[in-house]
């Protein structure tokens, strides 16, 4: 499904604040493949979801969609295939424009010649019932601005959204990171139904190792720009926190240990 070759990545290369963040990388997600992220702050994390994206340009290697190489797609182009919730839940929705708005450009986008912004009234019970699934009375607001909704209930909404334009990929990144905790169970509950149920191919950045060992089929681990982890099926299936502290130890030995950032 994706497949990333032979990534090189230096920001600010030939000046002295050059940085290396990916040097040969090599993966490849299968389709359906829900992989969980992990690794310290500056692993690389939001990078590789921003170059897989088209956010951010590769110096080297090429990156393939199915049999499309994206590394070579404009950011807008590659849009079409990739969903994206970001930590901030503000950047997910149009705050200034209604529940039923907001959905109804979500169902547009990808459309050749849509970006309409015509509300078409057929969907107005889709996006109702999609929005009743979430439990938290969203579908009795959809003429609300969704600028005046709490963080939780616009992650919930971008992730439906997201999901509503069937993406070929989608990469979460720390997209609950910003909400209580209570919150953020709710949105990882709702983004481990949602993937199930729609089948999505997913890449889901984590700093919380209950959440990336319990979701998803597969965890990798980041570092230096290196998938030092990466583990799936049964022995993903049995994974546990001592597990996972042993292998980090194994792999990396103490400096990751005493990361203190990838364990709070
Ligand atoms: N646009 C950029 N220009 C220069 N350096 C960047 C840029 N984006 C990220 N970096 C640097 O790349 C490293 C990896 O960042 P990032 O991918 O955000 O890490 P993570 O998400 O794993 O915490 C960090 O050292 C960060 O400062
Ligand atoms: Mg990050």
């Amino acid at each position: 499904m994706l497949q990333i070759k032979n990534l090189c990545k230096v920001f600010n290369n030939n000046t002295v604040n050059g940085k290396k963040i990916f040097h040969g990388l090599n993966l490849t997600v299968n389709k359906g493949d829900f992989i969980t992220i992990i690794g310290s702050n500056g692993a690389g994390k939001s990078t590789l979801l921003n170059i897989i994206s088209g956010t951010i340009p590769i110096d080297q290697g090429a990156i393939y969609l199915e049999d499309i190489e994206i590394s070579k797609l404009l950011e807008h182009k590659s849009n079409r295939f990739i969903g994206r919730v970001f930590q901030d839940p503000s950047k997910g929705t149009s705050p200034s424009m209604t529940i039923l708005e907001n959905m109804s450009m979500a169902k547009n986008k990808g459309k050749r010649f849509g970006f309409s912004f015509g509300i078409d009234k057929k969907n107005i019970s889709y996006f109702k019932e999609l929005l009743s699934k979430l439990d938290l009375g969203l579908e009795e607001k959809i003429n609300s601005k969704v600028g005046l909704l709490s963080g939780g209930q616009r992650q919930a909404l971008t992730l439906i959204m997201t999901a509503m334009t069937e993406p070929k990929l989608l990469l979460l990144d720390e997209h609950t990171a910003a909400l209580d905790p209570k919150t953020s169970e709710k949105i990882i509950k709702l983004t481990d139904n949602i993937v199930k149920e729609r089948k999505l191919t997913t890449l889901m950045v984590t700093h919380n190792l209950n959440h990336a060992i319990n979701l998803g089929n597969r965890l990798i681990m980041l570092h230096e720009g290196k998938v030092i982890l990466d583990i799936e099926g049964k022995e993903k299936k049995n994974l546990t926190r001592g597990k996972l502290l042993q292998l980090f130890g194994e792999n990396k030995g103490k400096d990751l240990f005493s990361d203190r950032s990838l364990f709070a």
